[in-house]
């Protein structure tokens, strides 16, 4: 696969893990330029809230709203409706909720784009950082990551989401099961210099991208570097060309 800069950098979503807005701006504007998404998760969400998000789209930033809703049905519907409103490109559910509640995020979308078209909706499989013997161990699911993974994106692609959030490592066995179109995402991304953090299923982004992934989500090894920008940049040069 031959991507251009552009096209690689699109396929790179920076996981804005930030306490506030002002912390996430400055991570922005050494972003400058390039047509990445960006990711906003739980941390810069609760403290900068809605009116953040909707700004970034307004300076046509394409994002995906990383707040993993689980949670009743209607409750989760009323939440996609909200999410919807904002504009976002993309946010997620847990698949753990199961088929009527990943439907009802669906629906909720579908009620609330008002015309446009809705954003696309993904399920979390298994969080990346969870091990084998955390998923058998402590949350009771048993056979390995990658059995549990494709299981959930089943329930997904049954709901009719769009995609899923999964390891890179569980990239090709859910493009196996639920076809080349559904979206795969994938955290746990790791050049081969940087620490694994609290990761435990990680890729480099170039395995990744061989392995099938559509978006590669990164945090930590672009915005804990010294100089993000050229973090950024490192990470398309091993891209081009993967
Ligand atoms: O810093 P790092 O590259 O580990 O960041 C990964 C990002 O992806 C974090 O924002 C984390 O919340 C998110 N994420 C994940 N695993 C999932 C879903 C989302 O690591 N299954």
């Amino acid at each position: 696969m031959t991507l251009t800069r552009d096209e690689a950098a699109a396929r790179i979503m920076v996981a804005l893990d930030r306490p506030d807005a002002a912390a996430a701006e400055s991570l922005i504007r050494a972003l400058d330029g390039i047509p990445c998404w960006l990711k906003v998760g739980m941390e810069l969400f609760y403290a900068a809230g809605p009116a953040f998000v909707a700004g970034l789209k307004e300076r046509g930033y394409r994002v995906f709203l990383d707040v993993k809703m689980h949670d009743i049905p209607n409750t989760v519907k009323g939440g996609a409706m909200s999410l919807t409103r904002l504009g976002v490109d993309l946010f997620n559910v847990h698949a753990a909720g199961g088929v009527r509640m990943m439907e009802a995020a669906l629906e909720g979308a579908e009620a609330a784009s008002g015309g446009r078209p809705r954003p696309r909706v993904i399920a979390v499989t298994q969080l990346t950082s969870t091990s084998r013997e955390v998923l058998n161990g402590e949350i009771g699911i048993p056979g390995t990551p990658e059995e549990a993974v494709v299981r959930y994106a089943l329930l997904a692609k049954r709901a009719g989401l769009d995609g899923v959030v999964a390891s890179a490592r569980e990239a090709r066995a859910v493009k196996a099961a639920c076809g080349a179109g559904f979206l795969a995402v994938t955290p746990g991304i790791r050049p081969a210099s940087a620490p694994a953090d609290d990761q435990a299923r990680i890729t480099t982004p170039r395995e990744a991208l061989e392995a099938g992934a559509d978006y590669l989500v990164i945090g930590r090894p672009i915005t804990a570097a010294p100089d993000p920008r050229a973090a950024f940049e490192s990470i398309l040069k091993e891209l081009i060309g993967a």
